[in-house]
C-alpha cells in the first residue's frame, strides 16, 4: 500500500493547489472535505491537471467513525490540515461553528492520528495570530497577540493545542504555517478561489468588480498610518504557499518537534497600490469609493520569512504581477467560479 498524505480541506482554495503540488512531487494523497465551502468540480479539475485519479472522500473531520475508517484503510503517514471555516465576519455572528469546526475538528483529528501512530501534521495557521504587530516585518518569535475575531482566536487556540501536544509526546512533528495573504490561482486558470456569496477578501472583490459582478470596490479606510493611508498586507501567490507545504512536510519527515514558519513574501502593498497594479496588469479600470475603516483590520503587516528560507529552503518566487495575472485568468475563465453552468469542459474551451 502507498504511503499516503491525508489532506483535509483539500477541495478548497489552498488545499487543492497544495494537493496538486504534492501529487506533482510524487506523493500519494487522500483528500477529505465536507464540501461546505467547495465543490466536487475542484477535485475533477485537480485530476485533470494531475493526469491521475485523486482519492477523495466527502466527509467531516469531526466524524470520528469516518476518520477511524480512513486511517484503517489507508497507510497515512502525514496530514496536511486545511479543513476549517475562514470568514472573519461570519465568525463574529457564528462563533460556535468556528470553534466546532476549527478547534474541535482539529482535536478530533489529532486524537485519531495518535491512535494510529501518525504524528506528522502541517497546520494552516494565519498571520492573524500576531494580532496588531508592534513591529513589521513580523518574525515568528514576535509573540502572538489578541486576534480580533473568533476565527483568529480559533487559529490561536489550535496553535496552543498543537504546542501542548508536541510538548507532551516527542513523536509529534508539527508545522504551524502562518500564512500572510494568499491570492493568485493555478496558471492554467482551472483552480482558484471561489468564495460563497459576496467575497470579503480584497482580491476576489477586485476580480469580481473587474468582471462586473460587483459594481465598485469599497476601500475600507484611508486614514491609517501607512504609505497612502490604506492598509498594507503581504500578498503571496497560492502556488508559492503550496510549495511551502511540500517543503514543510519534507522537514517533518526528518525532524521532530514543533516548528513555526511564516509564509509570506516580505513585501507589503497598500490597498490603493493593489488597485493600481491590478489596473496596470489587466488593463481593466476599477471604480472604487473610500468608506470607513472595517472593524478588526490592522494598519499593516508583512512577514519576515527568513526563517522559512533558512530552515525550509523555501521562498516565494512569484511577484505581484504574476499573482494578479493568475487571479484574473482564473476569474475571467470562470466568471462564476466552479459552480453554475461552468464545468471543466467549458473552462478548458476558453
Ligand atoms: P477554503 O474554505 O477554500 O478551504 C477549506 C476547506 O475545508 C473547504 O473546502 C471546506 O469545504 C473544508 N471544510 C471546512 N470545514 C470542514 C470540516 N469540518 N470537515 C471537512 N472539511 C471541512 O479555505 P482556504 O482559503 O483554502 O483556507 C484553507 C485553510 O487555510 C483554512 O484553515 C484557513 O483558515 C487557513 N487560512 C486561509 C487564509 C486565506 O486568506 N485564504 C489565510 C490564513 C489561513
Ligand atoms: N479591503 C478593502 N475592500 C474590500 C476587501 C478588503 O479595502 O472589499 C481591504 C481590507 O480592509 C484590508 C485589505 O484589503 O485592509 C486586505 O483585506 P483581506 O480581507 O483581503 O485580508 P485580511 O488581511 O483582512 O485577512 C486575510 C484573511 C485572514 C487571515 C489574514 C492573515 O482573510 O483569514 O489575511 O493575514 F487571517
Amino acid at each position: 500500500m502507498h504511503k499516503t498524505t491525508l489532506i483535509t480541506g483539500g477541495a478548497g482554495y489552498i488545499g487543492s493547489h497544495t494537493a496538486l503540488t504534492l501529487i506533482d512531487a510524487g506523493q500519494h494523497v487522500l483528500v477529505l472535505d465536507n464540501l461546505s465551502n467547495s465543490c466536487h468540480e475542484s477535485i475533477e479539475r485537480l485530476e485533470h491537471l494531475a493526469h491521475a485519479r485523486v482519492d477523495f472522500i466527502e466527509g467531516d473531520i469531526r466524524d470520528t467513525a469516518l476518520l477511524l475508517r480512513l486511517f484503517s484503510h489507508y497507510d497515512i503517514d502525514a496530514v496536511v490540515h486545511f479543513a476549517g471555516l475562514k470568514s472573519v465576519a461570519n465568525s463574529v455572528s457564528h462563533p460556535l461553528d468556528y470553534y466546532a469546526n476549527n478547534v474541535v475538528g482539529t482535536l478530533n483529528l489529532c486524537a485519531v492520528m495518535a491512535r494510529f501512530n501518525v504524528f506528522k501534521l502541517v497546520f494552516s495557521s494565519s498571520a492573524t495570530v500576531y494580532g496588531e504587530p508592534a513591529h513589521t516585518p513580523i518574525l515568528e518569535d514576535s509573540g502572538t497577540g489578541f486576534p480580533a475575531s473568533p476565527y483568529g482566536r480559533s487559529k490561536l487556540m489550535v496553535e496552543q493545542l498543537l504546542t501542548d501536544l508536541a510538548l507532551s509526546e516527542p513523536r509529534w512533528s508539527i508545522a504551524l504555517l502562518r500564512y500572510f495573504n494568499p491570492i493568485g490561482a493555478h496558471e492554467s486558470g482551472l483552480l482558484g478561489e471561489d468564495p460563497n456569496g459576496r467575497p470579503n477578501n480584497l482580491l476576489p472583490c477586485l476580480t469580481q468588480v473587474a468582471i462586473g459582478r460587483i459594481p465598485e470596490l469599497t476601500v475600507f479606510g484611508n486614514d491609517y498610518p501607512t504609505v497612502d493611508g490604506t492598509c498594507v498586507r503581504d500578498y503571496i501567490h497560492v502556488v508559492d504557499l503550496a510549495e511551502g507545504h511540500l517543503k514543510a512536510l519534507q522537514v517533518l519527515h526528518s525532524d521532530g518537534g514543533l516548528h513555526i514558519w511564516n509564509l509570506g513574501t516580505g513585501i507589503g502593498y497598500s490597498v490603493l497600490q493593489m488597485i493600481r497594479s491590478f489596473e496596470d496588469v489587466t488593463g481593466v479600470s476599477i471604480p472604487f469609493q473610500i468608506a470607513p475603516r472595517r472593524a478588526g483590520d490592522i494598519a499593516q503587516c508583512w512577514a519576515d520569512a527568513s526563517k522559512a528560507r533558512r530552515e525550509l529552503g523555501w521562498c516565494a518566487r512569484r511577484n505581484l504581477a504574476q499573482m494578479i495575472e493568475d487571479s484574473w485568468r482564473w476569474q475571467s475563465s470562470n466568471p462564476f467560479g466552479y459552480g453554475h453552468a461552468v464545468q471543466l469542459s467549458a473552462a478548458l474551451a476558453r
